[in-house]
């Protein structure tokens, strides 16, 4: 795979069946939640493999989220992207919050991020992370916050080749992991 080839756009409802190839190569790889989502599922308990007619939801709740209108409770607005190559087959997605929550603050930081197993090991979560400093930065976030757990050395890895600077590791309250909180100054 060439990461040159990757675009990121947002989630699209003529992309069904890439999506649904998407979220199947997890399965296939033991993953339940997929990072980055966003409200493409409406909790972290919601199955990602879905009929049309729940992916079209998604794709709705993914645009109305951008903004503070209609947000759920406990929501922040966000923005959700999906890295595409040139057949618009989906590699990988993101979900950038526009603000921090005490949650977000505490666990989940402004990003959250996944590449699907077969796309890994490419640069693809690098470039992606390296495209949403440029989209943070233009909706004037200053810091981007990440949080990783700690034993997720690829994911620790790339963060600190978008130059994730360590700030703190602690326990977390929800699944007793050890988290490790990471700061890119825009
Ligand atoms: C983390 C994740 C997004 C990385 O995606 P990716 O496209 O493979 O990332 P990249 O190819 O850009 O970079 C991966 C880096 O991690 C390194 N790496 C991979 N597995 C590793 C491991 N087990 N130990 C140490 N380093 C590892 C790679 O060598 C590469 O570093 P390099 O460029 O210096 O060689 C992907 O593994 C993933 O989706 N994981 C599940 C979801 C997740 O953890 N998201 C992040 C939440 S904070």
């Amino acid at each position: 795979m060439d990461v040159r080839s990757l675009r990121i756009i947002e989630p699209n409802e003529t992309l069904y069946e890439a999506y649904m190839q998407f979220c199947q190569n997890f399965h296939y790889d033991n993953w339940q939640y997929i990072n980055g989502i966003g409200p493409m599922l409406r909790s972290t308990e919601d199955e990602t493999l879905t009929c049309k007619e729940d992916f079209l939801d998604g794709i709705k709740r993914c645009l109305d989220f951008r903004s503070e209108d209609n947000l759920p409770k406990g929501w922040v607005p966000c923005s959700t992207y999906w890295l595409i190559d040139n057949s618009e087959n989906i590699h990988g997605t993101a979900c950038l919050r526009h603000r921090l929550s005490d949650s977000l603050i505490t666990e989940g930081g402004h990003i959250g991020f996944a590449i699907k197993p077969e796309s890994r090991n490419h640069g693809a979560a690098t470039q992606l992370l390296h495209t949403l400093k440029l989209i943070a930065k233009n909706k004037n976030i200053d810091a981007i916050l990440l949080t990783c757990n700690k034993d997720n050395a690829a994911a620790r890895r790339v963060i600190e080749k978008s130059s994730g600077v360590k700030a703190e590791e602690y326990v977390s309250n929800i699944t007793g992991n050890l988290i490790e909180k990471f700061w890119i100054n825009l």
